[in-house]
């Protein structure tokens, strides 16, 4: 049993540590693809793999095809936008994510980006403080969840919109309830996405919904490029000069950003929200626990295909 872990951003050494040691205790083999630049290489790599591990990596139905193996592929993360589903079930591939297990990271990192925002992007003028401001978070999941018990502690007034989660989730943490993404966008100083990427949501965070933040407003997207908008944000920042947008999903007019709204506008240089050792020990560990359970004893928990 060949395991595959294909990362063109690599883990943590001691994530990639732990994950071979719970592959070579099953008695099956790592076999590691990092930092890959070309297609091509995750091609070649996936041709003899039984089971593979990914983070944002693409696998598509090309991947598929060339994966004649392989009968699980687990995504050491929260979103499978990046996995083509329909071509998993056709090939009979099982396909896992791993919920949970680095939302605290990149909660940690949204509030983070909330920070270096109010603050002028440490420019040193004076900036505001987070404290006593109105956080809406958009959709209330694992990593909301962990936005909303750190900006607690900040003092901010917290809401959520999500259309899956019931009121009393929201309210038994001390989240105020909303009913439309419109509301929240109307009521909060600063909105928190994390939304994922889904054909129902791309795009949708549009210069309609944006008009409703109030002056001042802040825009976080620790969640995917792929659920804005980007004309209608950059229509959208360049008539309300007092708007800001930091990101983790670096935005395809990253450059022109930067030189229309210097001091409004950041994105890091690559995805680095899960970006932490414990997140990386945390979801390949348990993408590498949920392999040898589905294997051993054809255990599909978390399964996100059909
Ligand atoms: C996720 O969906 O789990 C996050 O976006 C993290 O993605 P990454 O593994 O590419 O850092």
């Amino acid at each position: 049993m060949k395991v595959l872990v294909a990362t063109e951003k690599p883990f943590a050494k001691v994530a990639v540590d732990g994950i071979r040691k719970v592959v070579e205790h099953a008695g099956y083999e790592l076999v590691l693809l990092e930092k890959y630049t070309a297609k091509q290489q995750l091609l070649d790599a996936v041709a003899d793999a039984d089971a593979l591990i990914i983070r944002s990596d693409n696998v598509d139905a090309e991947v598929l095809e060339a994966a004649k193996q392989l009968k699980i592929v687990v995504r050491a993360g929260a979103g499978y936008d990046n996995i083509d589903l329909a071509a998993a079930t056709a090939h009979n591939v099982v396909a896992m994510n791993t919920p949970g297990q680095n939302s605290n990271a990149v909660a940690e990192l949204a509030l983070g980006l909330m920070v270096m925002a109010v603050r002028n992007m440490y420019n040193g003028t004076s900036g505001t403080e987070l404290k006593g401001k109105k956080l809406g978070i958009h959709a209330y999941g694992n990593v909301g969840r962990n936005v909303a018990r750190i900006a607690k502690g900040f003092g901010m007034e917290i809401y959520a919109y999500d259309a899956y989660c019931p009121d009393e989730a929201m309210v038994a943490d001390g989240v105020t309830p909303l009913h439309s993404a419109e509301e929240l966008y109307a009521t909060c100083h600063v909105v928190s996405l994390h939304i994922p990427a889904t054909a129902e949501t791309k795009g949708s965070i549009n210069y309609a919904l944006l008009a409703h933040m109030p002056k001042g407003g802040l825009l976080v997207n620790t969640a995917r490029k792929e659920v804005i908008n980007e004309d209608e944000l950059i229509q959208f920042m360049q008539e309300r000069q007092d708007f800001r947008y930091v990101t983790d999903i670096m935005p395809a007019a990253d450059q022109k950003m930067n030189e229309l709204f210097a001091g409004r506008y950041f994105s890091t240089p690559k995805k680095m929200g899960a970006q932490t050792a414990e997140a990386n020990i945390n979801a390949g560990i348990a993408a590498a626990k949920q392999i040898v359970d589905f294997v051993e004893n054809g255990v599909r928990r978390f399964q996100v295909n059909k």
